[in-house]
Order: structure tokens, then C-alpha cells, then sequence
């Protein structure tokens, strides 16, 4: 259990006005952040809630050099009694262990990470927006703080925990997202850090994602990074696709993030009787089944764009091919209204996995 050091600040700021001037995706941040700092000597230690500010680090801190730093995305809602509600956040707090491990980050106990945010997310109650479609999107990152340009295990860290309150990743649930299928780079290799969330796998990102803006798609899925000849992932979210009236996603080969909106879906779909396949897809299926009318549904999702129906994807080759009728299908809209539903806890989903704070 860990003894929360909470210091208010003293210099509330102003909350966005979500009617008439929402803010930018993750632009505004709140009044506090949750911080905690390890050394080999006390572990973890000195956790504490205080006003929003810089870190200082030194230019040769580790992190900036070689990209020692893991994170997560979760958001909290408001209850209709005004208490904040978090969604499966016991699966944050274990893939940040399974990331920390795979970069030799000294891992933060499960209990530890929830009660961080859940004391954090008490303390910001306020600045859960309500509005249609906002929540208050949380960041806890952890980095190497040693400094050091040698190339090895930083014996030092901070973790922490920021907050934005947000509308939607994306403007609007419709189909206008569109994917262009990166066939030239890589987001991730087997054996890499893909299947892990750490903050190196969406720098590369960048190059391939103004690429595809300057052809005029809205996102990139990539493809392997051997034959570019199987489906990925988005560069910061899983697909899914309907295919032949099933529900079908990239298998979790260690270059896919285990994303919780993923899961959730595939849970969602099985008990609702729709079948699910995780295997592979390659490029050829996606154009095949696009052409012939089979793949009638495709979206984007994740914690911060939720789903985000996908209406054409795009092809070196093939150029640009719609989803089905180019409209937004039955099941995305229907787990799209059932995910946010359960999220503010309008619909009771299945146990355990919306924690209400009191
Ligand atoms: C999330 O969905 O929470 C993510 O971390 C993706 C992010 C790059 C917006």
C-alpha cells in the first residue's frame, strides 16, 4: 500500500469549455499529476499527488538517448451520482508490467499502479468532462531518468500520471476515417517491442502516417515487416474487420498491441453470439473481400479513439477500395453505443469491468 503524499495546488486553472471551444486531443492538461521515483536503494518511493509542473532532467538522461519509457492510455467518466468510473483498469496496470519487463523497467505492483490512479483521478474529479463523448484521458509513463549516454539498464526512473480532459480522438463516429495499407514500412518486428506499449513503436510511425495524409488517407495499417504481406495494426490502434458476417482481427503474434477495447470487443461479439476469428489477413484477402462485397464493416480502435468506423482503404497498387456501401455498419454501431454505454455506466457490462470510486 502505498502512503500518498497529496499537495494541492493553490492556482486552480480554467476547464475547457467543451461546447463552444473544445480543446485539441490531449492539449490541456489538469491541475495535478500523480509522481513516484525509484533508485536501486529505496525502490519505489515517495509517491505523490502535486500541482501539474516540469521534471527537471539532465540533457544526458537516459530516455532521451535510447528511449527507456513505457505508458498507458485509460480514461475515466462520471457516474450519473457524479463519481468518477474507470474502465478495466487491472488491464492497464498488467500490461504496464508486461511493458516495463520487456525494457527492463522495474515493475510497479498491480495494486500499486490502480491505487496511483485511483487516489490521482479522485483528486481530478472535477475535470472529468461530461459532455457527449468526453472523458478524461490518463497518461501514466514511466522513463529512465539516470544520467548516462552509456547504453545499459538505467539504475534510476520516474513514473508518473498526467490527465487531459478530451473529446473523442476523432472528430465524429463515420465512416470518413480512411486507411491507406503500408506496404513499404514497418511499424514493428516479431521479437520487437510491437505487442508492448512503449513510446519508441510510434516514432517510426510518423514518417509512413504524413505519407499517407499527403495521399489523402487519415491513417496508415501497417503491414509485416518481412513479406508486407499481412495486416498489423494502425499506427496507434488494432483493426477489425466484418467479414462474411464474422468479426475478424490480426492474431496477437508479439508485433500487435493487446489493446483492452480489442478484447472487449471480442468478448462483446462472442457473447452476443457473433463469431470471432484472431488470425492472419493478408493484404490479397482485404482486397479480395473488399471487391466482392464480403468485407462489409472495418474499424480502428483503441482507448483514446474508441472505434472509429474505417470507410476505404487504399492500395499502392489497386488504389482506393470502399468498405461496403461506404456508410457506417450495423456492428460497429452497435459496439461503438454499447462500449461508451458501459463506459458511463449507463449499461451493465460484464463483472468487474467498470471500477466506480466512491
Ligand atoms: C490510446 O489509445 O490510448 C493510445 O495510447 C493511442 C494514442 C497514440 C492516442
Amino acid at each position: 500500500m502505498l502512503d500518498i503524499r497529496i499537495e494541492k495546488t493553490k492556482n486552480p486553472k480554467a476547464k475547457p469549455d467543451f461546447v463552444n471551444n473544445p480543446p485539441e486531443f490531449g492539449t490541456v492538461t489538469t491541475d495535478h499529476m500523480f509522481v513516484m521515483d525509484y533508485n536501486p536503494e529505496q525502490g519505489w518511493h515517495d509517491p505523490r499527488i502535486v500541482p501539474y509542473g516540469p521534471f527537471e532532467v539532465e540533457p544526458i538522461c537516459m530516455s532521451f538517448h535510447y528511449a527507456q519509457e513505457i505508458y498507458e492510455g485509460m480514461k475515466a467518466f462520471k457516474s450519473k451520482d457524479g463519481n468518477p468510473l474507470l474502465f478495466r483498469p487491472d488491464m492497464n496496470a498488467k500490461r504496464f508490467q508486461r511493458s516495463a519487463r520487456r525494457v527492463m523497467i522495474p515493475e510497479i505492483p498491480v495494486e500499486d499502479y490502480l491505487q496511483a490512479v485511483y487516489e490521482f483521478v479522485k483528486v481530478e474529479k472535477d475535470w472529468i468532462p461530461t459532455e457527449p463523448a468526453t472523458s478524461l484521458y490518463m497518461r501514466p509513463v514511466c522513463f529512465a531518468t539516470q544520467s548516462s549516454v552509456g547504453v545499459e539498464v538505467s539504475s534510476e526512473y520516474k513514473f508518473f500520471i498526467v490527465a487531459c480532459p478530451v473529446k473523442a480522438y476523432h472528430t465524429e463516429f463515420s465512416s470518413e476515417d480512411s486507411c491507406w495499407v503500408e506496404t513499404e514500412y514497418s511499424r514493428a518486428s516479431g521479437g520487437g517491442t510491437g505487442g508492448d506499449k512503449c513510446g519508441c513503436n510510434y516514432a517510426n510511425t510518423l514518417l509512413p502516417q504524413t505519407l499517407a495524409e499527403e495521399k489523402g488517407y487519415v491513417e496508415v495499417v501497417f503491414t509485416d515487416s518481412v513479406e508486407h504481406k499481412w495486416i498489423g495494426e494502425i499506427s496507434a490502434s488494432n483493426i477489425m474487420f466484418v467479414i462474411d458476417g464474422k468479426v475478424v482481427t490480426p492474431e496477437l503474434d508479439g508485433t500487435i498491441l493487446p489493446g483492452i477495447t480489442r478484447d472487449s470487443i471480442l468478448h462483446l461479439c462472442r457473447e452476443w453470439g457473433i463469431p470471432c476469428e484472431e488470425r492472419k489477413i493478408s493484404v490479397d484477402e482485404l482486397k479480395e473481400t473488399l471487391k466482392n462485397g464480403k468485407c462489409t464493416e472495418a474499424m480502428s480502435l483503441g482507448t483514446a479513439v474508441v472505434i472509429e468506423p474505417i470507410g476505404s482503404f487504399g492500395f499502392a497498387d489497386e488504389g482506393r477500395l470502399t468498405v461496403g456501401d461506404g456508410e457506417v455498419g450495423p456492428v460497429s454501431r452497435r459496439l461503438y453505443e454499447t462500449i461508451l454505454a458501459i463506459q458511463h455506466g449507463e449499461e451493465k457490462g460484464p463483472e468487474g469491468w467498470v471500477v466506480e470510486l466512491k
